[in-house]
């Protein structure tokens, strides 16, 4: 099976950073080191509030670390103008509410098409490859598929939620079948949200991902045992998986 790329998600060094309000721990520092212990790409998201990641980030993250940025934003008229002036080289569309403490769900596309299909143009145009947040729900890829994404994410936030539950299996099959039919409609297919030690085997072993992003999980993780040792271990798991 192909490698599954790992991004790394930095905002949560920037929520400790901004906790004190000056410049460390930094989230550009962060990203070089996770891809020196073998991460692929990095991921931020500039939330309207800017209650982690920062533009300044933004633009340091696509000038000072040698590897894809991938940008998740709102489709706002703002962060495009961002997103088109720092040129990443993915932007992931996610839905975004002031008052929840973190991506909540998937993307409505069938709701939102009329919107999203000339906001994603003008990303592509931008020659910015454009990834929409979904939950695992083979609807919603079609409609993803109608706007014009070349890429998805599944939404893995209600598998890990359900991880010792009755429910858990259910995710999971969720998200295979979700995934198998990415492929079949043409989507490169992504995953993440929640994702730990203890979950990601099962998501890593669906074929047809092609990366996972991953970052609560890691910054907490390396507090005990540091950033290289952590993105060390979620590359072997994701290896192992992949066997
Ligand atoms: N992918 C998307 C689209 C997200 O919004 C997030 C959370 O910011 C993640 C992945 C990473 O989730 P977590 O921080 O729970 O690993």
């Amino acid at each position: 099976m192909k490698k599954l790329r790992l991004g790394f998600n930095v905002d949560h060094v920037a929520t400790v950073r901004n906790a004190r309000g000056g410049a460390h721990p930094d989230p550009v520092d962060a990203a070089r080191r996770a891809l020196a212990a073998g991460a692929d790409g990095i991921t931020a998201h500039l939330r309207e509030d800017r209650r982690h990641i920062r533009d300044a980030d933004m633009r340091r993250l696509k000038d000072e670390v040698p590897a894809p940025l991938n940008f998740e934003m709102a489709a706002t008229a703002e962060m495009a103008a961002i997103a088109l002036d720092i040129r990443p080289h993915a932007c992931c569309l996610v839905p975004e509410k002031r008052t929840e403490v973190t991506t909540e769900g998937g993307l409505d596309v069938i709701g939102h098409a009329a919107a999203l299909k000339p906001f994603a143009a003008k990303l592509r145009d931008a020659g910015i490859r454009v990834s929409l947040f979904v939950d695992p729900d083979p609807a919603q890829l079609d409609a993803a598929v109608a706007v014009g994404a070349p890429v998805v994410e599944l939404h893995t936030g209600a598998y890990a939620h359900a991880e010792g539950t009755p429910a858990f299996a259910a995710e999971l099959e969720r998200l295979r079948v979700a995934a198998a039919h990415a492929a079949r409609v043409g989507l490169e297919c992504h995953a993440g949200h929640g994702l730990t030690f203890a979950n990601v085997g099962a998501v890593a072993a669906l074929p047809e991902l092609v990366e996972l992003n991953i970052g609560h999980f890691l910054v907490g993780a390396a507090i005990f045992d540091g950033l290289d040792a952590t993105i060390g271990r979620m590359r072997a798991a994701m290896d192992a998986a992949r066997r």
